[in-house]
């Protein structure tokens, strides 16, 4: 990537500021001062030094969050907090961007990925990519629900796929079950619950494909993604297509 581009991606000026920068022998790369803007680097690699300051170049970055309720799953939005208010600002200077979405009083884990083909891949309806969220409806679940689900269920404008639902707990005034969902279309735990007759009144994602929500992480915190993680995504992402 061009040396003007990859700074300003970062985040540190804008393309002209960058220029006169680097024009005046303030950016250097692997210890060589740069004078060229339009001289290209491997940006994963090469390190990158701006006024002696050493910066962390890398372009390609995934993200794990437990997300919080009460924040919208967006790029931005002018009125409400947005997961992306949540990460530094670099992470969306980079194209950083939520893998799917969860509704905005939904909790749990959530993939950021700048690699926008591995976004698009885990979203596809044919990878198959399983989703495990643990929910709390309002009623007493029973066997029936299980079966609903199983069957895969007409929700009016699409037919759920077949879903495996565990009982964790049946009482009188409410229930908590854990569901597997491999697709991912809008509301659509609680619009399976509410086709069975009961509402959701939390839902809690734990698990989006191979990575589970670190248990590390509180409400709103984030860190990166393991190398080992990001190959799993990978791997998942390759899933056999069948649509
Ligand atoms: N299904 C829902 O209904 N809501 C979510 O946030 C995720 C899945």
């Amino acid at each position: 990537m061009r040396l003007d581009r990859w700074l300003t991606m970062l985040g540190e000026g804008s393309r002209s500021e960058v220029k006169t920068w680097i024009r005046g022998g303030e950016a250097a790369v692997d210890g060589r001062i740069i004078r060229d803007s339009a001289l290209s680097f491997d940006t994963e690699k090469a390190e990158l030094t701006l006024r002696g300051k050493r910066l962390d170049g890398r372009v390609v970055r995934h993200v794990m969050m437990h997300k919080p309720a009460g924040v919208l799953t967006a790029a931005r939005d002018p009125k409400q907090p947005t997961v992306m208010d949540l990460l530094p600002g670099v992470y969306r200077s980079i194209g950083c961007m939520p893998v799917g979405r969860l509704d905005k009083d939904t909790t749990g884990i959530l993939i950021f990925t700048c690699d926008g083909e591995l976004n698009h891949r885990l979203l596809s309806p044919g990878r198959h990519v399983d989703k495990v969220y643990r929910a709390v409806t309002a009623g007493r679940l029973g066997p029936e629900v299980v079966e609903a689900f199983a069957r895969g269920m007409d929700l009016g404008d699409f037919t759920a796929q077949p879903a495996l639902l565990t009982i964790l707990r049946a009482g009188e005034e409410t229930s908590l079950a854990e569901v597997t969902v491999s697709e991912g279309k809008f509301h659509q735990v609680k619009r399976m619950f509410a086709a069975a007759g009961h509402e959701v009144l939390e839902l809690h994602r734990r698990r989006f494909g191979p990575l589970e929500l670190d248990p590390e992480l509180g409400e709103g915190e984030w860190r990166e993604l393991t190398e080992a993680e990001v190959s799993a995504l990978r791997q998942a992402a390759e899933g056999r297509e069948n649509v």
